[in-house]
């Protein structure tokens, strides 16, 4: 233990010296699910929806390293300047949703959608995870990218342009929207792309106003019933907030729900001596709870995404050494031109400059 504390100590002055050399040649983003270390050297800390802004506003850095899953890393590079770079300290960090829906698969699946209603009655709306192809496919067919801080207003704003919405790849984020826009059961329906209509019937699909992929964050579906009733009767006072990738059971018996950057408001703006009970991932728990120690922040249950936690102080050096050049990410440009359309659309949603 003393070891690794001595280890980190001397990372941690490696990292902080070759970024006082690059000053405001550097920014670095990381996001909220990142550990500690990480998060306390970065420069801006935020959602997927603040980092990606973020990317998109600075226009002072050279180098943008970015601390988070690959989807996002990838998004910041769409959005950055052509004489920024954008690294990920290890590539390796995907996201197990993101790898639920791939170009192929949602193309073959928009081709037998569209063939019962008709391209024009349906818009194709992707959330943030995801790879930078399906964001071009969207912006290649009038459709737009969400996050959870930006779900509702991109749904409205693709029902003010078509009938029904398409929306891959994460089904709780998508049907706990649909929900609280007021959409009855029968509205919403789930593609499974190994069935034939996604396992629908035509009836249905014609009737439907929301058609939602059926990817889910393993993160975020561990959290059960039997976590909030287990918290509620031992903790009847406290409050409990989650985040929207869990299921629609566990949304229903919380107190609130929303993005990363809507749980850490939500636990600042709580009153001293408040118990918080918190649905979303462990080191972003962790860390409210170090950050409020006025107040009793606990987690609904232990989960961990080990696609953030692919991140670390060695590998963040690693990238720091090599600016500019080691794990750069590079989206082909025909790929760029589309996600960027969709990108930005999804930066014009109203709200969008509150987040
Ligand atoms: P946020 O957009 O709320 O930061 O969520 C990103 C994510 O991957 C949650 O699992
Ligand atoms: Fe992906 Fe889930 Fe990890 Fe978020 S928490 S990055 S959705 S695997």
């Amino acid at each position: 233990m003393e070891d690794r504390l001595d280890d980190n100590k001397e990372i941690i002055e490696q990292i902080l010296s070759i970024k006082e050399a690059l000053g405001e040649k550097l920014i670095i983003l990381t996001h909220h699910y990142q550990r500690k270390e990480i998060i306390d050297i970065g420069d801006y800390r935020g959602d997927s929806f603040g980092l990606s802004r973020k990317a998109a506003a600075d226009k002072a850095a050279r180098f943008i390293i970015f601390c988070g899953v690959h989807f996002m890393a990838e998004s910041a590079e769409i959005l950055s300047q052509p004489h920024q770079t954008v690294q990920i300290p290890a590539v390796e960090a995907g996201c197990w949703m993101a790898d639920m829906a791939d170009r192929n698969t949602v193309e073959k699946a928009w081709e037998e959608l569209t063939s019962i209603t008709g391209e024009e009655s349906v818009i194709p709306i992707v959330y943030m995870n995801s790879d930078a192809a399906l964001k071009a496919f969207c912006g290649g067919h009038g459709g737009t990218v969400c996050t959870s801080s930006n779900a509702e207003a991109a749904f409205r704003w693709g029902f003010s342009q078509r009938e029904k919405i398409f929306f891959f790849p994460d089904q709780h984020l998508g049907r706990n929207t649909g929900n609280q826009m007021g959409f009855p059961p029968d509205k919403i329906i789930v593609w499974n792309p190994s069935e034939p209509l996604g396992g629908n019937t035509p009836e249905s699909i014609k009737k439907a106003k929301i058609i939602l992929w059926d990817g889910y964050c393993l993160v975020h579906t561990r959290f059960g019933e039997e976590h909030i009733m287990k918290v509620r009767k031992k903790f009847p006072e406290a409050k409990i907030v989650v985040h929207p990738e869990c299921t629609e059971e566990v949304v229903a018996l919380a107190d609130a729900c929303g993005s990363t950057s809507f749980i850490v408001k939500y636990v600042e703006n709580a009153p001293s001596g408040s118990t918080i009970i918190v649905g979303t991932e462990i080191n972003l728990v962790n860390r409210m709870a170090l950050e409020n120690p006025e107040k009793d922040i606990l987690e609904l249950h232990y989960s961990l995404c080990p696609n953030m936690f692919r991140i670390n102080l060695k590998n963040l050096l690693r990238a720091m050494e090599h600016i500019g050049e080691t794990n750069v990410v590079t989206i082909p440009d025909g790929i760029k031109r589309n996600a960027r359309k969709a990108l930005d659309r999804m930066l014009a949603l109203p709200g969008s400059d509150q987040n």
